[in-house]
């Protein structure tokens, strides 16, 4: 069933993967037939427009999420990329986001339309994923999943800066799928709804209302 997608060297070996997930993701009550945990972080917690089986709060140890990544194509431009959230390598850290159960008859399209979507500089990642029982991790459950990271070898990798130089360049970033201002707030206020505290997202999101209204 694996299909190679152009230019994008990692689908291959995800869909191999995907095959050896399968006796494992079966979840209690949520139906008998293969499936893959998706797990989003950013724009996919907001805006995940994919056809999922279930959803759920998961969490990723040993990464943060960050806003270090250039967004060329989406809230930017190649002469003035935006920035958006890709996964930090921190040791003792969570990032938490949702977890989202594809059925593997949906997944091969799934992976091709996300892999273009994600074009600019993410490549899947297979990783452990925690999923939150009745909202909490106490008693997680723990599963295979793939994500999509940013890492730093990407052309587009923006990295560190201060909280003001990355709420400024949001603030003035547009690009083709809207500002980046929208791309930050929907964030923020989906992190909200779901309780999820992420300190560098939410001093990012004051930045950037305070230059709001100052016009
Ligand atoms: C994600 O949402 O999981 C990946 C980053 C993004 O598309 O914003």
């Amino acid at each position: 069933m694996a299909v190679e997608i152009k230019g994008h060297p990692k689908a291959q070996q995800t869909q191999d993967l995907t095959a050896e997930l399968k006796p494992e993701l079966k979840p209690d009550g949520l139906g008998t037939q293969p499936a893959t945990w998706l797990f989003g972080y950013g724009s996919l917690i907001w805006k995940p427009e994919l056809p999922y089986i279930h959803a759920q709060p998961a969490r990723v140890k040993g990464y943060v999420r960050r806003f270090w990544q250039g967004s060329e194509d989406h809230r930017g431009t190649p002469e003035a990329p935006g920035r958006v959230v890709t996964l930090v390598p921190d040791a003792q850290e969570y990032c938490y986001g949702v977890a989202y159960l594809v059925s593997n008859v949906e997944i091969e399209r799934t992976f091709a339309q996300l892999d273009h979507r994600e074009k600019n500089g993410y490549t899947r990642l297979t990783l452990s994923l925690n999923l939150a029982s009745e909202d909490t991790f106490a008693n997680a459950n723990v599963v295979r999943g793939i994500t999509y990271i940013a890492d730093d070898s990407n052309q587009a990798y923006l990295g560190h800066a201060s909280t003001t130089q990355i709420a400024k360049q949001i603030f003035h970033s547009i690009g083709p799928s809207g500002t980046n201002t929208e791309y930050l707030l929907e964030l923020a206020q989906a992190l909200r709804d779901r309780n999820i505290d992420d300190p560098h997202v939410f001093t990012l999101e004051a930045e950037v209302q305070g230059l709001l209204h100052q016009g």
